[in-house]
């Protein structure tokens, strides 16, 4: 990765901290971008109650900064969840799953009131697609479910060298336009097997803070 790539996804990681209030637990998504929020976010670590975590990975790093972990199941609906994305449209629909984490992910997006996407310049598109669409399965579905999705046209490819934190199987989905994000998240998820699929369409980022080497580009699409 660039130097410039970073810098770039530095700046919007940095400023997803407007979005952060005192006293508030912040959900916090995984990825490189993220590793850059969790750092801004050592800095303010006095004036928040903790984080909800979306990986073992972010896990350690929170910890590792000083930051409380706390458990969904105790908190309730979080104010904010920040996390980055592999592509993203101007209307906050996302691939995600790169890393991954997409399960817990979703889970943390769909209870916070409030998504803040933080991503580089070279992460938004027009159509979602060109990056492969991350999959999450239970193993001994992933053939049936790699045939099922062979026959709506995508090209999956199992990442075996992946077993994710919830002890599943990732397809990455190759060949895909994705015109109708929130179609194509409902018909994936009724196949059998299927955990969850990378696309957040249901659920899209309500903010997208989209970092330039020289400054941060701000999208709010809900207040
Ligand atoms: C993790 O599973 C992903 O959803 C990440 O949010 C996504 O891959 C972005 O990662 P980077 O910030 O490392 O590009």
């Amino acid at each position: 990765m660039s130097s410039s790539q970073n810098t770039a996804k530095q700046a919007a990681a940095q400023a997803a901290l407007e979005w952060i209030r005192d006293d508030s637990i912040v959900g916090v998504g995984t990825g490189s971008t993220v590793n850059f929020f969790i750092d801004a976010l050592a800095t303010r670590r006095d004036r928040i109650r903790g984080a909800v975590s979306s990986s073992e990975a972010s896990t350690a790093r929170l910890r590792a900064a000083g930051i409380e972990v706390m458990d969904l199941n105790a908190t309730g609906e979080l104010e904010v969840y920040v996390d980055g994305a592999d592509e993203s449209t101007r209307h906050g629909y996302l691939i995600k799953g790169g890393g991954g984490a997409l399960t817990r992910e979703k889970v943390v997006a769909a209870a916070s009131r409030r998504f803040v996407c933080i991503v580089d310049e070279t992460k938004l598109v027009d159509v979602l697609g060109r990056f492969p669409l991350p999959v999450e399965v239970v193993p001994m579905a992933r053939s049936y479910v790699a045939r099922e999705i062979a026959r709506r046209g995508g090209q999956p490819v199992w990442r075996e060298a992946c077993i994710t934190d919830n002890g599943n199987a990732i397809l990455d989905v190759h060949g895909l336009s994705i015109v109708d994000p929130v179609s194509m998240e409902c018909e994936l998820n009724q196949v059998a097997g299927v955990v969850t699929v990378g696309l957040f369409a249901q659920r899209p980022a309500d903010v997208i803070l989209v970092g330039r080497p020289g400054g941060t580009e701000k999208i709010v699409l809900r207040g």
